[in-house]
């Protein structure tokens, strides 16, 4: 018999089973706090959000008491759920099957025909099933428990480790936000997103603007930590240089890219602070979900910024193959644009998982170290030690 074939401490099964991702949704996304959205995303009453959260959707709606609630999208009748992933704000929730009617406190207010089909029905034990829901960074995160405790359990050991941002006070860039299909497992994803050994060589001529040599990096708990300062040729008059303008003090600069558990990255550098949302929709299916955030000043403050750091910018961005100035729309590798080379490499790597002859060669024993850690993470929660 051949030997099971592996990723580092993951089986290369765990990458491509249907097996494994239900277990993963199970073990893993069921079980911690998830990312729902922005706090301004749900800012008046009515307004809601829904995430899947591993086997369970849950929504955040804000009450007329301007509090914010989470609950599992279920109606109490038979199960339908009961509001889309994106929705205007509403006066009540009515479940399209029946008309189950439940206030923005999760009450049961109104059954059509309860006097006749419902006799002596207590819609006081029939309230939507609450989840938990807490603030952290300007972000909204829920938890499929009822009771679930502060976020600060999950998140207190990392915070000294992330960026000296302060996030409720930067904006969002309008008109930023991108979704991404990627034809990789989500733990490809990942591991790309945490692997240091990579910066130097994929990106050479994308990311050259910090100092790969110097990061510091590692995980704290199942999160993990990653710092790296501005390259000097990029520190050098930063602030005419910086794409948009600068957000961190001089003496602060740097790039935190800390990858939360399971699947939230966060790009804090020194003009914008993004998050990177991991999906999970199928073994070899992955959306990624990308918003940024920054300076709150006036338009033309931007445009000024991004005029006199073009010169710097146009020079030293180059794409992996060929130049990156104009670069091919159609060759990822030759666009100068990171994000792209990333997704390309991922779904190479995943295209080559199916193969008989795959194997891995060799790791790198600091570069990849977050690899093999974040594997032995999850390994740990699907065999239940975690
Ligand atoms: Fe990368």
């Amino acid at each position: 018999m051949p030997q099971q074939r592996r990723m580092h401490v993951l089986p290369v099964d765990a990458y491509v089973s249907q097996d494994w991702f239900d277990l993963e949704q199970e073990r893993i996304f069921s079980r911690v706090w998830r990312y729902a959205g922005f706090a301004e995303d749900v800012s008046e009453p009515g307004q809601y959000v829904s995430v899947q959260a591993g086997l369970n959707n849950i929504f955040v709606v804000m009450g007329r008491d301007r509090r914010l609630r989470a609950f599992h999208n279920i109606c109490r009748h038979r199960g339908t759920q009961l509001l889309r992933a994106v929705g205007k704000a509403q006066k009540a929730i009515t479940c399209p099957y029946h008309d189950w009617t439940y206030d923005l406190e999760g009450r049961l207010i109104s059954v059509p025909e309860e006097d006749s089909e419902f006799k002596g029905l207590d819609k006081s034990c029939l309230g939507l099933k609450p989840a938990s829901i807490d603030l952290w960074r300007g972000m909204i995160f829920v938890h499929p428990e009822a009771e679930a405790g502060s976020i600060m359990d999950w998140f207190g050991e990392i915070e000294p480790h992330l960026g000296p941002h302060k996030v409720e006070e930067l904006v969002e860039y309008p008109d930023s936000a991108t979704a991404h299909k990627i034809k990789a497992n989500w733990k490809i994803v990942v591991e790309n997103y945490i692997d240091h050994y990579h910066l130097a060589h994929l990106h050479a001529g994308t990311l050259s603007m910090y100092d790969h040599a110097r990061a510091e990096f590692g995980f704290v708990g199942p999160h993990f930590a990653f710092w790296e300062p501005l390259a000097p040729h990029y520190l050098e008059n930063v602030e005419d240089k910086a794409p948009q303008p600068l957000i961190l003090p001089m003496d602060q600069l740097g790039a935190s890219v800390p990858m939360l558990f399971p699947g939230l990255g966060l790009g804090e550098n020194e003009s914008s602070w993004s998050t990177f949302h991991i999906v999970p929709l199928a073994p070899d299916l992955t959306r990624v979900e990308i918003r940024n955030r920054v300076k709150n000043a006036p338009a033309r403050e931007f445009e000024r910024q991004q005029s006199r750091s073009h010169r710097f910018w146009s020079k030293h961005i180059t794409g992996k193959y060929g130049s990156g100035d104009g670069g091919s729309d159609a060759d990822p590798m030759a666009s100068g644009d990171f994000l792209a080379e990333d997704i390309y490499v991922c779904e190479q790597q995943q295209k080559s998982l199916k193969s008989p002859y795959f194997e891995i060669g060799a790791s790198a024993e600091r570069g990849e170290s977050p690899v093999r850690q974040h594997q032995q993470i999850v390994l740990d929660y699907v065999e239940g030690r975690r």
